[in-house]
């Protein structure tokens, strides 16, 4: 049976966990957010007192490590680090340098590559990250690169943080953003790039909405839902 794919790659901020979530509601498909998971393998190195700056160190845990997710009925994805459901704990600022150090090596990425592949064989997925389109799922249906400019993520993430009661200076916020961007960009392995046939969406002056509305007639111009 034929599964269709929607592919959202961007920079961080760019609000693609919660738009990719909302238009795969809207659609009916399962979403799968791969940064999430990437976050799970930053965590663990952090919880073994692993430095996720040593390419070594994190490589050598990766066989002691399991990575399991799993979808709510209302379509959260819950993750699990050796059977702790640590969904909450993967949402904080030193998990998001950890997740971005794991991401650039070539074990991890190879680590988590089958399970992200064997999601889109299964399931009607709408993924999201930062090579779906590039190299996870190169064949996807439907691409679509989500981006704004780093004041309006940063500004957006400050609120994030404010409101979740962790607050941070916006400064603070731009600096690591753009340090993240550079980071996820200038890697060798799977960098952030825009798919060649990739349908690039910058939603600075966009509101929820019509981001939202923007991306269904994308998906709806490309496949028959
Ligand atoms: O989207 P996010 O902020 O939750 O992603 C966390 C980190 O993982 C980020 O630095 C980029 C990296 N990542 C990746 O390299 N490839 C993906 N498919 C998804 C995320």
């Amino acid at each position: 049976m034929k599964h269709y794919s929607v592919a959202i790659d961007g920079p961080s901020g760019a609000g693609k966990s919660t738009l990719a979530r909302a238009v795969a509601g809207k659609f009916g498909f399962l979403y799968v957010d791969t940064g999430a998971i990437y976050r799970t393998v930053g965590l663990s190195a952090l919880r073994a007192g692993v430095d996720p700056k040593d390419a070594g160190a994190v490589t050598a845990l990766l066989p002691e490590t399991r990575v399991e997710l799993s979808h709510a009925d209302d379509g959260l994805q819950h993750m699990y680090l050796n059977g702790e459901d640590v969904t909450e704990q993967i949402r904080t600022p030193e998990v998001s340098m950890a997740a971005s150090a794991v991401a650039a090596y070539a074990s991890v990425r190879a680590f988590l590559m089958d399970a992200q592949r064997d999601l889109a064989k299964t399931h009607n997925v709408v993924m999201d990250g930062r090579d779906i389109g590039t190299v996870v799922l190169p064949d996807a249906d439907v691409k679509i690169f989500l981006t704004a400019s780093a004041q309006e993520r940063a500004w957006r993430r400050t609120l994030e943080l404010s409101k979740r009661g962790t607050p941070k200076p916006y400064e603070e916020v731009l600096a690591e953003l753009e340090a993240r961007d550079r980071d996820d960009a200038n890697r060798t392995e799977a960098p952030l790039r825009q798919a060649a046939d990739a349908v690039r969406l910058d939603n600075t002056q966009l509101t929820f909405q019509e981001t939202v509305d923007a991306m269904s007639e994308i998906i709806q111009g490309r496949i028959d839902v």
